[in-house]
């Protein structure tokens, strides 16, 4: 190889102070492991001396416990964006220790690309192969790696040995135009290729290779309960509904399927499904559930931007890799999440609340308003552009101190323009073509969990003035009373009434 190989230690000693670093992957797969580990030493190592040490961080999504979760422990993080979602990275958001901005995430690459946060000092890449001209083929998350490399100074390459076999043609690497010279992507199914199998890196900005032969370290999700399979059964039937009604067509239309335990249920249903004919995705990560319904028939392709799969699941997939290569496409998060393809190709969007207002706001991203979660990730470029946009979350949380259905959202991610449906356990809210009182009374009757239908319904009927007859003074009495008793069941209405 004409690149000198690095140990961790020696690529760490790379990064300055205050650097604007970009990491390639999206969500655990393709994210940085070694470097950022020997960077998080590095740092303590500083800061013990007295040294102040932080990086600006640029990724594709949230990355792995080795990467920001390292990191975050030693206090090296300075900016963060677009997404993240781990408790140690959560903390010090929290505390401000870390800025974080919440991006929806296809928008990162070309605000990067004009310059709106400053230069790229670094991108540490991970790839699975390289050769002597720079052309890599990237790991098993994209993220805004081509964005990186054309904009970073210098490159790290970490060389993920991991895979057995070559990922070569699994990746599409397109990287469009900036306005004004934009055209269109010229995706028209989800499985058309635009770009290339390969990226072309600038071998004179590659400062060495570090080797690694890490798993991504994706953890599994948790078993399916009874909430959530029902969650999923109901999000399965409102899909069949709309089908025989004519409303979705026979072939069907593109699936995208959000993060987390609720998400991984729905596509679990999805498998059982059978009146719903196999259908494609068009979606940012591919999950372990998605990688069953592939191997079931059920998902005939699936367009992603990352396989975040298992360490079990993940092996399974490199031993079977010209498989997945004819069912998956890698994608950079610009196109896998582009509301232009969104709009184009009729996707159904399924995300996942923290809580849902009875008017359809819906709240992704901030525990009783405040705390940061994970972020916004992609669900705002699927659910604005989404053919249907549907949110699905648990009626009930933490054993019914918590309704996820309250008067007022305490934070808003996506504002009731853009909800199509609601569902939890309880039921299914067809919000489409209805004013605010009668989508309150849909949501309240379908959604929320019966022990707090009727303090539900006594809000509502407590406002009377205006189109949405919020109560201002006790739109947020829900968290207010979760706050102080802990528990959201012993609001009391005539508190708020004069
Ligand atoms: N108030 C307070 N806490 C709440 C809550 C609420 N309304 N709703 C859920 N929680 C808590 C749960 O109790 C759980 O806590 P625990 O970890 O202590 O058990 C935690 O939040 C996660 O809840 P869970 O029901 O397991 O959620 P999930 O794994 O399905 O994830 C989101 C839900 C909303 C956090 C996740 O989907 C997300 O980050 N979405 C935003 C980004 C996105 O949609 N990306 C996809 C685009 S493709």
């Amino acid at each position: 190889m004409r690149f000198p190989i690095l140990t961790p230690q020696e690529a760490a000693d790379i990064f300055k102070n205050g650097d604007n670093v970009g990491f390639s992957g999206f969500t655990a797969p393709g994210s940085p492991k070694v470097v950022t580990e020997a960077l998080a030493q590095r740092a303590e190592k500083l800061h013990e001396e007295g040294e102040p040490f932080k990086i600006n961080i640029f990724s594709g999504a949230s990355t792995s416990d080795r990467c920001d979760g390292a990191l975050a422990r030693a206090n090296a993080i300075g900016i963060r964006t677009p997404y993240q979602n781990l408790p140690d990275l959560r903390k010090r958001i929290n505390s401000h220790d870390a800025h974080y901005f919440d991006l929806h995430l296809s928008e990162l690459a070309q605000k990067m690309r004009y310059g709106f946060y400053g230069d790229l000092d670094i991108a540490v890449i991970e790839v699975s192969d390289i050769k002597d001209d720079g052309t890599v083929v990237v790991g098993t998350g994209v993220g805004n790696v081509p964005t990186y490399a054309s904009r970073a100074k210098k490159i790290i390459i970490e060389l993920n040995e991991k895979y057995r076999h070559s990922l070569y043609g699994l990746h599409d690497i397109y990287l469009p135009l900036d306005p004004p010279n934009r055209g269109e992507i010229p995706i028209f199914k989800p499985s058309d290729r635009i770009g290339s199998p390969v990226l072309k890196l600038d071998p004179e900005k590659i400062v060495g290779v570090v080797m690694s032969d890490n798993y991504e370290g994706v953890k599994p999700f948790s078993t399916l309960d009874e909430t959530t399979m029902k969650i999923g059964a109901n999000v399965c039937s409102f899909l069949i509904g709309e089908m025989k009604a004519g409303r979705i067509p026979s072939t069907f239309l593109p699936i995208q399927s959000g993060v987390g335990n609720v998400a991984n249920a729905v596509l679990y249903g999805l498998a059982d499904a059978k009146e719903i004919p196999p259908f494609a995705m068009y979606t940012e990560v591919i999950q372990d559930a998605v990688i069953d319904l592939m191997k079931k028939g059920r998902c005939k392709f699936g367009s992603t931007c990352a396989l975040t799969v298992s360490n079990a699941v993940e092996d399974e997939v490199i031993d079977n890799i010209e498989f997945f290569k004819e069912h998956v496409v890698i994608r950079p998060a610009e196109i896998s999440n582009s509301p232009e393809v969104i709009r184009r190709l009729g996707v159904i969007a399924m995300n996942t609340a923290l809580e849902a207002d009875i008017f359809g706001n819906i709240n992704s991203t901030h525990v009783t308003g405040t705390k940061m979660m994970n972020g916004i990730g992609g669900s705002g470029d699927f659910t604005r552009n989404a053919y249907i946009s549907i949110f699905s979350c648990p009626s009930i949380t933490k054993e019914g101190k918590i309704s996820n259905i309250v008067p007022m959202v305490s934070h808003v991610d996506h504002s009731e323009h853009s909800v199509d449906i609601l569902v939890t356990d309880q039921g299914i809210a067809d919000l489409r073509g209805k004013d605010p009182v009668q989508r309150a009374h849909e949501i309240i009757n379908n959604c929320a969990h019966p022990m707090y239908r009727e303090l539900l319904t006594d809000y509502l009927k407590l406002g009377t003035a205006g189109q949405t007859p919020h109560t201002l003074q006790a739109s947020l009495a829900f968290h207010t009373e979760f706050l102080s008793s802990g528990d959201m069941r012993n609001v009391n209405w005539a508190n708020f009434v004069k």
